[in-house]
């Protein structure tokens, strides 16, 4: 068995009641640059995620990975770390994106990552009934992109309803034919499209794209800037066409679809020595043609999910609180002794940016009132010269180790 850590934390089985209690703190583990980098666990990870559960120490791991399906991902990390976790202690960057289902379920999203086919299942399997992708608008209009993708043709389902397309070219602005109006076809026979001659052309019977979706970082950066752009710059979401409201300035002022990140982290670990590119830098690619494209006019909206985000921590913060419960349970703990409730959370991560701003914003401002203790190991992105953060800076960490090992025996140790 693992040493012991002192005499609050005898193994429970071995133990008389009177000897333990249920224990009021937890842990929160990022993934990349603390257990893993990319499939490879790191030193002691795997030793440390059993030492907690042999003193039955609830943790949850919460990541801004993902592109991958919840179950999935956490078969493979318990074969990699020799755990036993469930989809109840694990939290990706995507995950919290179901709370948009109430909103965005009947409607027609657009979703991009590492995978198109996998995202559209990621979100058709959270509950999202109408799920298109770049690969999708490519496959049916092969000239929104006149280059080579990096998947090449074979990408994408046919489209829920057609493609907008003006009868004929008016320079670049299709507008006047896709003013809402419905507008005459006349012309040649059969005009373009679906219509014959004569036929109204109704700009509702064509694709619309209520909001716009990243899991995780894309691949075929080209191909969904092209169309994310071509959407923030349409009426009202409808692919093929171009506002009239831009040419006042008010961009973002036609009913154009929300844009959803589920992170924002510009670097992330891998096995490379250096820090590499995340979702962020994608993001922050948008935002910069976004920039040029208005002429510096106009900021763009979007919302960004996972950490450092408030509201991923409250999500994590239920979690942890429902699965200490219910985990206690399954280990023999009484009602009575799981009563104590969750105090305090140890959130271990490699990343100020995002792990440790996020758990000292969150400290004490959450639902359960927990407290949140920022703990940052050297074995991610952290750089001790770069990266230092004076008192009072949300990104300076309460306390700095070499490892998630070294992480836990510092809460271990603190907890008495
Ligand atoms: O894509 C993964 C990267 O964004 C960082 O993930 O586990 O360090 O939050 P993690
Ligand atoms: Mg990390």
């Amino acid at each position: 068995p693992p040493p012991s850590i002192g005499k609050r934390w005898i193994r429970p089985d071995s133990a008389t009641p009177s000897e333990w209690e249920a224990p009021s703190f937890a842990f929160a583990f990022d993934i990349d640059g603390v257990l893993l980098h990319e499939r490879a666990p790191l030193p002691g990870a795997a030793q440390t995620l059993a030492l907690l559960d042999y003193y039955h120490i609830p943790f949850i791991l919460l990541t801004n990975g993902g592109g991958k399906f919840e179950a999935d991902r956490v078969a493979e990390l318990n074969e990699k770390l020799g755990s036993n976790m469930t989809t109840d202690n694990f939290c990706q960057s995507h995950t919290p994106f179901q709370e948009l289902l109430p909103e965005y379920r009947d409607k027609t999203i657009l979703v991009t990552g590492s995978d198109y086919e996998k995202c559209r299942e990621i979100m058709e399997g959270y509950g999202f009934r109408s799920v298109v992708t770049p690969g999708d608008i490519f496959r049916a209009a092969p000239e929104v992109f006149p280059f080579d993708t990096v998947r090449g043709g074979e990408v994408g389902r046919e489209l829920p309803k057609p493609l907008w397309k003006p009868r004929e070219r008016k320079g670049l602005r299709g507008d006047d034919e896709a003013g809402g109006k419905t507008v005459l076809m006349g012309g040649k026979k059969g005009g373009e499209g679906e219509e014959g001659e004569g036929e109204e052309k109704r700009l509702e019977d064509h694709l619309k794209i209520d909001a716009m979706f990243v899991l995780n970082d894309p691949r075929d950066w080209a191909l969904d800037v092209q169309v994310f752009m071509d959407l923030l710059q349409s009426k009202q979401g409808y692919v093929g066409t171009y506002s009239e409201e831009n040419n006042r300035g008010n961009w973002q002022g036609d009913g154009q679809p929300k844009l959803f990140f589920s992170n924002s982290d510009l670097i992330w670990a891998a096995k490379y020595h250096l820090p590499r590119f995340g979702q962020g830098a994608f993001q922050h690619a948008l935002v910069g043609i976004w920039k040029e494209v208005t002429e510096g006019k106009k900021e763009l909206v979007r919302t960004s999910f996972g950490k450092p985000h408030r509201e991923t921590y409250e999500y994590a913060e239920e979690m942890l609180v429902r699965h200490r419960g219910e985990w206690l349970k399954m280990k023999g703990y009484g009602e009575e002794d799981i009563r104590g409730g969750l105090k305090r959370v140890y959130m271990v991560g490699d990343n100020p940016e995002s792990d440790i701003a996020g758990a000292n914003d969150y400290d004490g401002k959450g639902r359960y009132g927990t407290e949140w203790v920022s703990l940052l190991v050297e074995t991610g992105v952290f750089d001790a010269a770069r990266m230092n953060f004076k008192d009072g800076d949300v990104r300076r960490a309460d306390v700095v180790e070499k490892d998630v090992a070294d992480a836990v025996k510092w809460a271990l140790r603190n907890e008495g």
